[in-house]
C-alpha cells in the first residue's frame, strides 16, 4: 500500500505548541480535564497534555458507532469516565471530526454533568464532512475529504503508530 504524507511529525509538534498555548491562554492557571477519545486521539492527547502548563488532570471515554435498522448511525458508549467533571473546566479532545456525530452526543451527554465549562480541541477537522452543528474550539489542522491514517488514526485498527498523517492513494 502507498502511503503519502499530509502533515509530518516535525508540523504535527509545532502546531501542538501552539495549540497547548492557546489552551494556557485562554484558561489561564485554572484547572482543567482532558478528556480523551480513545482509541484515535491516545496519540494527540498525551503529547498535547504535556505541552499544557496548567493544573491538568486526564480521562478516557471510548465510544463507537454503528448502523442502527433505519441505516440510522447510533453512538455505543464502551467506556466512561471516572471523574466527577461538576464545575470543572472539561476539554474534549478528540483524533478527527467528520460529520460530527460522535462529538455532537458526547458534548450532551458530558453537558449533562454540569461542568464549569466545555470545550473541544481536535487534531484534525474534515469541515466539508460536516452533518451535525458542532464548531470545535481548538482545530490543529483543517484537512480535505481524504481517508487519512496515522498519528493514532486507523484503518482497520492499523498505521495508528505511525508518527505522521498520511492518506492511502
Ligand atoms: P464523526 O462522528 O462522523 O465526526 O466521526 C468521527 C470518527 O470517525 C473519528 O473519531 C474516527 O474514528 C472516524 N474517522 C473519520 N474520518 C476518518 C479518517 O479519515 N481516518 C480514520 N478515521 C476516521
Ligand atoms: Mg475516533
Amino acid at each position: 500500500m502507498n502511503i503519502k504524507t499530509l502533515i509530518d511529525e516535525k508540523k504535527i509538534e509545532n502546531r501542538i505548541k501552539e495549540v497547548a498555548k492557546q489552551i494556557e491562554n485562554d484558561y489561564s492557571n485554572e484547572e482543567i480535564v482532558i478528556i480523551c477519545i480513545l482509541k484515535g486521539a491516545a496519540f494527540f492527547a498525551t503529547d498535547l497534555a504535556k505541552r499544557i502548563n496548567l493544573p491538568v488532570t486526564v480521562d478516557f471515554m471510548k465510544v463507537s458507532s454503528y448502523e442502527g435498522t433505519e441505516s440510522t448511525k447510533k453512538i455505543d458508549f464502551k467506556l466512561d469516565i471516572s471523574t466527577d467533571i461538576s464545575n470543572k473546566n472539561v476539554i474534549i479532545v478528540e483524533d478527527i471530526v467528520d460529520t460530527g456525530r460522535t462529538l455532537t452526543y458526547l458534548k450532551d451527554y458530558l453537558n449533562s454533568k454540569n461542568p464549569k465549562s466545555l470545550k473541544i480541541c481536535t487534531m484534525l477537522d474534515k469541515k466539508e464532512r460536516r452533518e451535525f452543528d458542532l464548531n470545535p474550539e481548538y482545530v490543529c489542522f483543517e484537512i480535505p475529504d481524504k481517508f487519512v491514517i496515522g498519528y493514532g488514526l486507523d484503518y482497520d485498527e492499523k498505521y495508528r503508530n505511525l508518527p505522521y498523517i498520511g492518506y492511502i492513494e
